[in-house]
Formats: C-alpha cells, sequence, structure tokens
C-alpha cells in the first residue's frame, strides 16, 4: 500500500482536470432533477449533481449550473431560473435513471425534456415549473439566491432556493422519515458511473462527557 501521495497545484492544471478530481472525490453526489419554466411556458428538466440540502430554517437546498463548455452559455435551467426565480428538485429513483439521464443531452433552448424523456409534469402546489409525477419526491423551490462563481467555462453559478412545498409518495414517507428502501435513489459517481445506495452501515453518534462545571456551553 503506497503512503506517498501525489499533491496537486490546482492553479497549475486545466480546469477539465480539475473537474475530474471534483467528480471523482466527491462521491457519491445526490441528484437534483431540476424543472423549470421558461418565459414562454416551456418546459425544461436537467440533473445536476452538484447538488445538496442546506439549512432546514428555511429548508434551503442549492446547485451549480456551470457555463456550458459547448458555447460558453449559460445552461437552459439557470436562465429560467434567472427569469422566473422557480424551479422544482426532483429526486431520482432507481425506475427513472434512464429518463434522467436522456434530460442531460444538450437539447436547444425551448425543446421540452419531458416531451423528449416520455416523463409525466405533474401541477406543482405553488410554483409554476412541474412535478416530475413519477419521481418519489418532489421539491417546490422558491429562488433566495444566486452566487456566480464564474462565467467562463469551468464556472458556473449556485443557485440556492427555499422548499416551499415538499411531495413525497405514501410510502417513501412514513410519520415524517424517508424510508430509503422504497425512495431507492440513485447517486452519481465519476464519469459515466452510478451507485445504488444499498450498503448500509450505522454509526451510533458518540457522547462526549465533559465533567459538570467544565462544559464551556454551561458558561
Ligand atoms: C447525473 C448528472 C449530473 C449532472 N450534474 C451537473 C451539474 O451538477 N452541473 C451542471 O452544470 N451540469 C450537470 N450535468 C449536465 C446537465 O444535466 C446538462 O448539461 C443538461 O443539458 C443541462 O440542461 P439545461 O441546459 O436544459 O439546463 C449532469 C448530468 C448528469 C447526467
Amino acid at each position: 500500500m503506497p503512503e506517498t501521495k501525489i499533491s496537486i497545484n490546482t492553479k497549475e492544471i486545466p480546469f477539465q482536470e480539475r473537474y475530474k478530481l471534483l467528480i471523482g472525490s466527491i462521491v457519491p453526489r445526490p441528484i437534483g432533477f431540476v424543472s423549470t419554466i421558461s418565459p414562454k411556458g416551456i418546459y425544461n428538466l436537467a440533473p445536476f449533481s452538484f447538488f445538496n440540502g442546506v439549512c432546514s430554517e428555511p429548508m434551503t437546498v442549492l446547485f451549480c449550473p456551470a457555463i456550458r463548455g459547448s458555447d460558453g452559455q449559460e445552461k437552459d435551467t439557470l436562465k429560467n431560473i434567472k427569469a422566473t426565480k422557480e424551479f422544482v428538485v426532483n429526486i431520482v429513483s432507481e425506475e427513472i435513471a434512464e429518463k434522467m439521464n436522456q434530460c442531460s443531452a444538450e437539447y436547444p433552448y425551448g425543446v421540452d425534456e419531458f416531451k423528449e424523456s416520455g416523463l409525466t409534469p405533474e401541477k406543482a402546489k405553488i410554483v409554476k415549473p412541474p412535478l416530475v409525477k413519477e419521481a418519489k419526491i418532489n421539491m417546490e423551490c422558491k429562488l433566495l439566491n444566486l452566487v456566480e462563481i464564474g462565467n467562463k467555462p469551468g464556472g458556473g453559478t449556485v443557485v440556492i432556493g427555499e422548499v416551499v412545498y415538499f411531495h413525497a409518495r405514501e410510502d417513501v414517507c412514513q410519520n415524517g422519515k424517508i424510508i430509503l428502501s422504497k425512495l431507492k435513489p440513485v447517486a452519481r459517481l465519476g464519469g459515466t458511473d452510478y451507485a445504488r445506495v444499498t450498503d448500509i452501515f450505522s454509526l451510533p453518534r458518540p457522547t462526549v462527557k465533559i465533567p459538570v462545571g467544565e462544559n464551556p456551553n454551561n458558561k
């Protein structure tokens, strides 16, 4: 087992190499499958694995559409969110993984990926973009903040949204708890690889015993 490490000054490598290091190292990544609507009312649907939940007061998620490598333009999802300030994050289960992947193709602006993939738009409660009916969890979001990290290929904009409505299929959410075995989420790895969440182990949270009177939290 080699113990030496390769150390890289990230300023000395091209962004494509940095990208490979990021997506190979930060694994597995959850996938936010984001539906939006254009000002003309056309639906858009695309997956993003630079995605996570961030806070619960307010309930917030974030994801990062990069600048498109092919033409240096913003992705359609970001264009729509800038215009309408709303989006829906749908969670990808094994059953819809292939259709999700189909939605990642570089369709021209104005092409509805619901139609291209055969997924079904379902009316949301509050926001204009639709839910993906086949997704077992949907989060209706209102835009809170955009943080531009860079506007050239390799760059992107972090989109932060408040989850104003949460939907889950009845069998997936029981007594407020998400049932993993029913959700069957899919995660993204490096390259074109994906993972199921099936090899699970638990670690009970340790408690720190500080003698009474010495706990800085009590001072
Ligand atoms: C599983 C998966 C995860 C992806 N994650 C991202 C991501 O985090 N950021 C990004 O810019 N593109 C990501 N992509 C690529 C976009 O889905 C793709 O560029 C898509 O065409 C964007 O669509 P839009 O222009 O309609 O917004 C991902 C693709 C796949 C298949």
